[in-house]
């Protein structure tokens, strides 16, 4: 079994992908999920998403929540506050999210991938199992990063998952791998990882840094997103 961290989105996957943006959409997905969501959909646009929610009849369950640049999308009914969400009760409604790159990785990721699943550090080892489950080949994880570079968060992330995973079976590791897990073995605890990261920074400045801290949990939920591409989802989404 292989063992691939791709340190951007890229390229195509044979197998299994772990999408992992963990500032803020992936723990933001998982907190929906840990709060009753039914479901998430990830739009290609924000455009999708508002014209899925204003498409709907009246009562559609459908919730929009993303970001530009770390702040809420106009019309949208929530930011990317994982901290935010973990306050409110989404039972029965479907969450339709569009990011600056976490929604677009995993756009990426499910263009081949055959599993696509989502992971933070809250959901870390759930989401190790939840791959080493499914994978035959190979496991990916793709780190979103910011802006198409690359995010130290992330990459310490896929160091957390990469221990995980290296605990649990044999696997061949690409550099990729190699330079995560030597990430997380120098990177500190993940509050300090987190904190010192560009987008962690970027998030404090704004006075988001409740997410940092938040989105430093590790392994609190044992909830793990699940993408099914195209089936019944409708167009544009995931
Ligand atoms: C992203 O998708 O890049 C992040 O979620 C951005 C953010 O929420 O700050």
């Amino acid at each position: 079994m292989r063992l691939r961290v791709d340190l951007l989105p890229h390229g195509t996957y044979p197998d299994v992908v772990v999408v992992v943006d963990v500032l803020r959409a992936t723990t933001t997905a998982v907190t929906y999920l840990e709060r009753g969501a039914d479901a998430l959909l990830l739009t290609a646009t924000p455009e999708v998403a508002l014209a899925l929610r204003d498409g709907a009849p009246e009562g559609s369950p459908y919730l929009l929540g993303g970001e530009r640049g770390g702040l809420p999308i106009p019309g949208f009914d929530f930011g990317n506050s994982p901290a935010e969400a973990a306050g409110q009760n989404f039972t029965r409604k479907t969450v339709v999210m569009n990011t600056t790159n976490g929604t677009g990785a995993a756009h990426t990721a499910a263009q081949t991938g055959k599993h696509i699943f989502l992971a933070a550090l809250t959901n870390a080892h759930a989401a190790a199992r939840r791959a080493r489950a499914a994978a035959t080949e190979e496991i990916a994880i793709v780190c979103a990063g910011t802006d198409n570079h690359v995010g130290l968060e992330d990459v310490y992330a896929a160091g957390v998952l990469a221990e995980y995973l290296l605990a649990m079976g044999e696997f061949t590791v690409d550099d990729g791998a190699r330079i995560a897990l030597t990430v997380r073995r120098n990177g500190g605890n993940p509050l300090e990882a987190l904190s010192s990261s560009g987008h962690g920074q970027h998030l404090s400045r704004l006075g988001l840094g409740e997410d940092v801290r938040f989105a430093a949990g590790l392994s609190t939920s044992t909830l793990v997103p699940t993408l099914i591409p195209g089936e019944g989802a409708p167009e544009g989404t995931l």
